[in-house]
């Protein structure tokens, strides 16, 4: 290296990458492994009172590392680089303040696709999914060509999911949230469904006209009162537009099923999802609007979670 020696300028960048290469390798020695770094966030979570902590660190460091979970799990001794950890950090001082792990990674999966959330729409719930059933029932030609309305769509998880299952069908979600429709606009481009479903700001059905075969809503449903005691997943993160439900937590219902009255086909059918031990009420309100009650459906868990009716 005769030439290297008597060259100072080769000589000294040569020392130069030589110590920086000692102190990246140092640097990088230091990181932590997908394990260890998991220890820490788990242990972190449960002392911030998430139940699901270890489901949670996984799920938010295979987001923070843009893989599927399975690599978080399959390769504990991968280490991280220093960007990785800052942007898992961040996402576990997220979740410790209770953000729901939804809102984190900005997406929610609701029968087998995936929605886009945000701060201002509801994360999809599985219990919700007990609409789509309760639809699959009453029409099971999936050839039909339905005209479906819901209202308060959020992030046009139910009526997506039905147009996407109803390839024929043409359907209006409601809101009364501009960024909520803004979400759900982005969910029907991202599912193909634009151009079969129109997605509109209105206070439920004020100044909506027309006939249609299947009337949905997952209104808000919690009493006011209610709202601060639940878990601060829902109390501080999901909009209280999407939770409020009045006094006693069917002021929605009451305004819902008059008007739903008028737009429903005579063949057609509304499916109303409502909270727990609301059933009674909700079928009373339902009655004395007009409609003929005909059944209720459980969820998963067992509990009456939705009310069908007809004209
Ligand atoms: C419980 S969330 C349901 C969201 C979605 N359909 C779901 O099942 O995940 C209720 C929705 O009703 C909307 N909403 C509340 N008041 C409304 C009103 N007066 N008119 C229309 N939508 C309303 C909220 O913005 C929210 O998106």
């Amino acid at each position: 290296m005769p030439f290297i020696k008597n060259n100072s300028i080769y000589y000294n960048f040569i020392i130069l990458l030589a110590l920086k290469t000692c102190a990246c390798t140092k640097f990088m020695y230091h990181m932590p492994t997908l394990q260890q770094i998991l220890i820490t966030a788990k242990q972190s979570l449960r002392e911030a009172g998430v139940e699901s902590a270890f489901l949670d660190a996984e799920l938010l460091l295979a987001h923070a590392l843009e893989k599927r979970r399975e690599f978080v799990i399959g390769n504990p001794e991968y280490k991280l680089t220093e960007s990785e950890a800052d942007i898992f950090n961040d996402f576990i001082s997220r979740r410790q303040n209770r953000e729901p792990v939804a809102k984190i990674i900005g997406k929610k999966e609701f029968w087998g696709r995936e929605f886009t959330v945000s701060g201002a729409t509801l994360d999809p719930r599985p219990d919700s999914e007990t609409i789509i059933e309760a639809v699959f029932e009453l029409f099971p030609d999936k050839n039909a060509a339905l005209k479906v309305i819901d209202f308060g769509t959020g992030t046009g998880c139910l009526l997506l999911t039905i147009l996407a299952e109803y390839p024929n069908s043409l359907g209006i979600g409601v809101d009364l949230s501009e960024n909520t429709l803004n979400i759900a606009k982005n969910n029907a481009g991202k599912l193909g469904l634009a151009k079969r479903g129109d997605f509109i700001l209105n206070n439920w059905a004020g100044g909506i006209d027309g006939k249609f075969d299947l009337i949905i809503s997952n209104p808000p449903y919690i009493k006011n009162s209610d709202i601060e005691h639940l878990a601060p997943e829902v109390s501080m993160h999901e909009p209280y537009l999407a939770l409020a439900g009045g006094d006693d937590g069917l002021d929605c219902y009451r305004l819902l099923a008059p008007s739903s009255k008028h737009l429903l086909n005579k063949e057609g059918y509304i499916v109303f999802e409502f909270g727990m031990g609301q059933e009674n009420d909700v079928r009373n309100i339902i009655k004395q609007a007009g409609m003929q009650f005909i059944s209720f459906r459980n969820d998963m868990a067992g509990v009456p979670r939705c009310v069908v009716a007809s004209y």
